[in-house]
């Protein structure tokens, strides 16, 4: 063309991809809103849009301005910060400084599954899913049939949107045996147990088990809360207990808690470290504390939640804040969606709550139409003013006098509390580290990643910030606020979680 002299025929003189679109904003925001959910919170798909709307609309130098300083903001802004920081961490979890990684490994190659409930038949799925055989034992054929049905349902649902074929449906289910005989386990690498969440229930099963599977098979609890150490000591093999704490719904949910009791043997870490890649799931080792590292965590943003509604916040409140800051529902819509009625027994109750007064009232969340919120026709929950009313009751009853609480209040009394327990759970040498606790609240509590998670977060707000409230709530509020050790003397040196 140059020696042709043929003019060059410059792409910025162009216009013709874009022309189109010139005075049609209604094109970007049918795509906002077809997006909404999930770019909620992230700017950098907005800013994305931003920069296509100014190819559109301005002329060519000032759209590549305008392309640059959107561009650079976001780069040099605290979201970018936070997923990058979320990237490496969860990379950073796969490292366990004392088990190195030519720990012998224990092949894993049938897998045991106790109880089909709600997290056993989620369980199994994870390895059928991955080509590995699977038993169910349960006590009933009754409870057998139906968590093997709730399998299948959830395997046909998938194929009939399209994500497997009607043939993966078999050879998944082909993989999965029931039987009600505790022998059916004999031969299984591994077993993890999934029965009720009772220690003289997991003691039985576990002194059974230990003397039923063979010597090397690896035993799991899946328990949420008890205490491991307790369960394995009824066991021969210690070395060989250890807690595969799934998330519900366990088929979807990428995080796996790996919970590390005093006698768990560094081959059955890294074994279980390894099985969890295998399945997709994104594992964390914790070590054994009331509600390992995430729930532990998250009583304490429950119980604020809770006292605040004491004080003259409305649940709507509270979720809407926690919310807002990127989470995907509030405490309260949760405990609508999950039943206000788990663990409550309609023969006991006395009214003494109010999660007991809504239950008594039929309010049992969204499965009866009402709980916390009332719920249309389509599950859409608005404000309830008979939920308000119970709340305001039992306020007056107790004597105090609500207040109005902003916004900003929530926010800590419910966050602070959060990064203070994490700094506990360090200290304790419960996680190894403070990015492990972040994956696990960004992969099985909905923390938003644009913030990192929760101790990045305290990183990033500034630990003196955090520790200046905890006191403050500490002076008016009580113990609940007590600060950690460790965030002190962090604050006292200058330094950050991520400095540790
Ligand atoms: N549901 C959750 O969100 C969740 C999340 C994480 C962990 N967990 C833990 O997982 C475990 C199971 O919880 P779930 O929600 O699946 O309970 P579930 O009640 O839905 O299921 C438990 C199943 O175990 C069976 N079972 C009871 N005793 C048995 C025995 N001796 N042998 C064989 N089967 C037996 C029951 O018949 C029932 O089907 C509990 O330890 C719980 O704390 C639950």
């Amino acid at each position: 063309m140059a020696a042709e002299g043929r003019p060059l025929k410059k792409v910025r003189d162009s216009d013709e991809k874009v022309a189109a679109a010139r005075g049609h904003p209604e094109i970007f925001e049918a795509f906002r809103k077809a997006n909404a959910r999930k770019f909620r919170g992230f700017l950098a798909p907005e800013y994305n849009i931003r920069c296509i709307e100014a190819a559109v609309n301005e002329p060519f130098e000032e759209g590549l301005k305008t392309e640059r300083r959107l561009f650079t903001e976001v780069l040099t802004g605290p979201q970018s910060a936070a997923q990058r920081y979320a990237f490496f961490a969860e990379r950073q979890a796969n490292k366990i400084p004392d088990v190195p990684d030519d720990t012998p490994l224990i092949p894993i190659n049938s897998v045991g599954i106790l109880g089909a409930g709600t997290m056993g038949g989620g369980i199994a799925m994870n390895f059928a899913n991955a080509g590995i055989p699977v038993t169910i034992v349960e006590v009933k054929q009754e409870a057998l049939d139906r968590g093997l049905g709730v399998v299948r349902g959830n395997y046909e649902r998938t194929a009939s949107r399209g994500g497997i074929t009607a043939i993966d449906v078999e050879t998944r289910m082909g993989l999965i045996t029931g039987s009600l005989d505790l022998e059916a386990f004999k031969d299984v690498d591994l077993v993890i147990e999934a029965v009720f969440e009772r220690m003289d229930i997991k003691k039985d099963v576990f002194t059974r088990l230990d003397a039923i599977c063979k010597p090397g098979a690896i035993l799991a609890t899946n328990t949420s809360a008890l205490n491991i150490d307790e369960i394995a000591s009824v066991t021969r093999r210690p070395e060989a207990v250890i807690g595969l704490h799934f998330f519900s719904p366990a088929n979807v949910m990428k995080l796996l808690e790996i919970v590390r009791a005093d006698h768990t043997s560094k081959s059955v870490i890294a074994t279980c470290m390894r099985l969890a890649r295998k399945i997709g799931k994104i594992a964390v080792l914790v070590g054994v504390t009331p509600g390992f590292v995430g729930n532990r965590i998250l009583g304490q943003r429950q119980r604020e939640a809770q006292k605040l509604m004491f004080e003259g916040a409305m649940p709507w409140d509270i979720d809407r804040v926690l919310y807002d800051f990127g989470f995907p529902m509030g405490p309260f819509a949760m405990s609508d969606l999950a039943g206000l009625d788990i663990g409550w027994v309609k023969e006991n109750s006395k009214g003494e709550t109010i999660r007991d007064v809504l239950c008594e009232l039929d309010r049992r969340g969204q499965k009866t139409g009402a709980g916390y919120y009332d719920y249309d026709e389509n599950r859409v929950a608005r404000p309830s003013p008979v939920t308000e009313q119970v709340i305001k009751d039992f306020v007056a009853k107790s004597g105090t006098n609500p207040r109005p609480i902003s916004d900003e209040e929530i926010l800590e009394r419910c966050v602070y509390p959060m990064i203070n327990e994490g700094a506990k759970i360090l200290e304790e040498g419960k996680a190894i580290r403070a990015s492990d606790i972040d994956v696990v609240w960004e992969n099985g509590y909905g923390w938003p990643v644009y913030r990192g998670g929760p101790m990045f977060y305290g990183d990033q707000i500034g630990l003196p910030k955090v520790l200046e409230k905890m006191k403050e709530f500490h002076g008016q509020m009580g113990d609940a606020f007590k600060p950690s050790t460790l965030l002190e003397k962090l604050v006292a040196e200058g330094k950050r979680f991520q400095d540790l």
